[in-house]
Parts: C-alpha cells; sequence; structure tokens
C-alpha cells in the first residue's frame, strides 16, 4: 500500500508519546467540498462560521487528498457540503475515486441536479446517492429550507437516479416541526425505489444548536416515532432498509459517536482541515491541522487532536471506571463540551453524567414552550 512505511514510521512516534495507542487506517471520509449551498436548513452541521468559497480547496488540491485517502486505506468517501454538487469539478474526484476502487456517496440536497448530470456521474463511477428530505409537504420543506418547490425538484431526482440504476438513500432529518411525518416519509421512501432510509433525530451541533429551542421534539412525540419506526423495521424487512438515529436529549446511554474518536473514520472540510468528526470545530480548546499543512497520514497517525481522544486513558469519571467505556466511548466529544464545557466530560446524555438532569429538563422545558423562529444558515447559494 502506497505510503506503508510513512504509516509505520509515524505510528512508532505517536506510541513513544506517553497515553497514544496505535490507530488502524481510517475506512470511510467524509469530504466536504463546500460550505455553499441553495438549502439553508436551520439544523445544518455544518459549523456557524462557514467556510468561504475563496477558501476552498482547488481541484488539484481535492485530487491529492483523494489520492493520500486511497493510499491511506480509505475505502468510501461520502460526497458532502453544503451542496457537493455546486462544484463544477465534482466529475473529476468521483472519477478519481473510481480510479482507486474507492466507493463513492454522493450527499445532495438535490434542488440543483439536471438529468443529464446525474447519468455523467453515474458514468463516471458514482456509487450511490443520498437525497435529503426535508419535509414530504410542500409547504413545510419550503420553510425548513427556505427555497422554493425544493419537493417537486426532489421528486424528479429520484426518478433519474432509478432511471439511472443507482442505489438511492433518503436522509430524512427530525425535529418537532416533521416528526409526525414519520410514517409518510418512510411511505415516500417507499414510493421513490429507495433502498435506504436514515430517519435522523436532530442533533445539535452547529446551526442546530442556536435553533434549538425551535427545533426540540418532545418526548411523547419521541415516544410515538419509535413505535413507527419499530413496526415500520419488522413490516418493510428485506423491502426498505431503516436506519434510526435516535435523540440524544431523551436517552439514556450515549451513541458512540463516530464509531470512537478517530477510529476509523475522517473528515475534510472545504478549506482542506481535516478533523476526526464533522462538529469537531466547535472544540474551541483543540487545533485541527490541514491538507495544506500536512499529508493526510501525518495528520491521521501522529496529530495531537487525532489522538486526543483514542483509547480511553483521557476519560473522567464516571466514565473511567465504566464498564461501557469500550461501548460508547464516552459519547460524544462535541456534545461534552458545549454542554459541560469539558472536553474530556461523559456526554450528558449519560444517565451517569452529572448533567443528564439539566439536558433532559432543557428538552422538556424547550419543547413544550412556542418555538420561536427559524434562525436560517446564510452562505451565498452559489
Ligand atoms: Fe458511557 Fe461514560 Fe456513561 Fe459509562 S459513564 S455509559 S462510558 S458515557
Ligand atoms: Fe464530534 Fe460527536 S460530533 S465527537
Amino acid at each position: 500500500m502506497v505510503g506503508q512505511s510513512l504509516a509505520e514510521e509515524l505510528t512508532r512516534e505517536a506510541l513513544s508519546q506517553p497515553r497514544i495507542v496505535p490507530a488502524g487506517p481510517p475506512l470511510g471520509m467524509l469530504a466536504e467540498l463546500t460550505h455553499r449551498c441553495p438549502l439553508q436548513c436551520p439544523y445544518c452541521s455544518n459549523p456557524i462560521k462557514l467556510h468561504k468559497a475563496a477558501d476552498e480547496l482547488t481541484t488539484e488540491e481535492w485530487l491529492r487528498v483523494f489520492d493520500e485517502a486511497a493510499g491511506l486505506g480509505v475505502l468510501q468517501v461520502h460526497l458532502s457540503g453544503g451542496e457537493p454538487t455546486l462544484r463544477p469539478d465534482l466529475e473529476a474526484f468521483v472519477a478519481r475515486l473510481a480510479g482507486h476502487g474507492v466507493y463513492s456517496n454522493l450527499i445532495t440536497a438535490g434542488v440543483n441536479l439536471t438529468r443529464d448530470r446525474v447519468f455523467a456521474l453515474r458514468d463516471g463511477g458514482l456509487d450511490h446517492l443520498q437525497l435529503s428530505v426535508q419535509s414530504v409537504r410542500e409547504e413545510m420543506a419550503e420553510t425548513i429550507g427556505h427555497y422554493k418547490g425544493a419537493l417537486a425538484k426532489k421528486r424528479l431526482l429520484t426518478e433519474w437516479v432509478r432511471e439511472a440504476g443507482l442505489p438511492l438513500t433518503i436522509n430524512a432529518p427530525v425535529h418537532r416541526h416533521n416528526i409526525e411525518e414519520t410514517a409518510d416519509v418512510i411511505q415516500f421512501a417507499l414510493d421513490v425505489g429507495a433502498e435506504r432510509i436514515e430517519i435522523a433525530n436532530t442533533q445539535y451541533y452547529g446551526w442546530a444548536a442556536i435553533n434549538k429551542a425551535a427545533l426540540m421534539p418532545s418526548y411523547e412525540a419521541v415516544i410515538r416515532q419509535a413505535g413507527i419506526v419499530t413496526e415500520a423495521r419488522a413490516r418493510l424487512k428485506g423491502i426498505l432498509n431503516i436506519d434510526y438515529v435516535t435523540p440524544d436529549y431523551y436517552a439514556r446511554y450515549p451513541k458512540p459517536c463516530m464509531g470512537g474518536w478517530a477510529k476509523d473514520a475522517l473528515n475534510v472540510t472545504p478549506s482542506g482541515r481535516v478533523l476526526p468528526c464533522h462538529a469537531a470545530e466547535s472544540l474551541t480548546d483543540m487545533r485541527f491541522e490541514t491538507v495544506r499543512e500536512m499529508p493526510l497520514e501525518q495528520i491521521w497517525y501522529a496529530s495531537e487532536s487525532f489522538n486526543r481522544f483514542r483509547s480511553t486513558d483521557w476519560m473522567r469519571e464516571p466514565c473511567q471506571s465504566c464498564e461501557r467505556k469500550l461501548v460508547d466511548y464516552g459519547g460524544c466529544r462535541c456534545q461534552a463540551f458545549a454542554l459541560t464545557g469539558d472536553s474530556r466530560a461523559a456526554d450528558p446524555a449519560c444517565i451517569l453524567s452529572p448533567h443528564h438532569t439539566s439536558m433532559k429538563d432543557t428538552a422538556d422545558d424547550l419543547s413544550a414552550k412556542q418555538p420561536p423562529e427559524f434562525q436560517y444558515r446564510r452562505i451565498g447559494r452559489g
């Protein structure tokens, strides 16, 4: 494998530092090609300080990043944003990944793709398309995405995707304004011939954090939703794969965010900053390197930021002595930092965290109130 000796050297270097454990190669990469987007969803996971178009990696720089990722062992790349189709060089990226045998997934809002481009991407080697759906009611879809006619364009796109023979996933972000649509969005996924749907309760990073009061669903609505998902999973087994991201604010234990910090995936921002998760720039006490400063491999194996929360030595109590510490790795570092000010703390989604009760109380309190207006993310529409 390209760079194998550098990887070994960097692993040796990392092991020579205290409290650092060896990492395997990353398997997946999220490439945020741009933060520009025609939609302005109020739960967007992009940072509040969006990366400007002028700072975006050039075509040549992204191609080098994909070469380095393939050399490092990455097996699949999610081409995301913002809206990745605003990059005119998207086809070149897909072709380069296909040339390396890397699986490519296009994550799109789907409002500015044409039929010709769908077929060109397929012919260039695109493996999969994931389409976000804000609501299955046109008016609500327009309110959430702040974009007229979005749902009709998305329906049209699904027809082209099926015609092109590409596998399709529907991504349905959920909050108080659409949580009662869960059965309808599952039916939408069936109607458009999707193989998979991701029903993802909002996670409160980035723009979702400042819109928390407008987005938080009630506990009762979440319980109804869970029942609908459980029933649909049993009924549609073998027909539609339903992934379900449960809401942290009503959880008893946290999710193993990213499957563990810097365990098998990385994220590259539009300006080339390399992060262990999409929200890591919210950890304002940390510095993350860019692909303009050093090779991806060096960042993955030897950077302080990628090594900081590997293994379990960094954990405080109650995680340090907890039998679940290798199950959830203490939960989400970004959520812990946002809600406690300490990135080493247990994720407050955990019932053993001293902040758990206040997290649940916040959710109950916000969901009981009249929701405020959305604060839409603002950036040029490309
Ligand atoms: Fe997970 Fe820490 Fe809670 Fe244990 S105490 S369940 S490791 S978050
Ligand atoms: Fe950053 Fe969970 S989103 S660790």
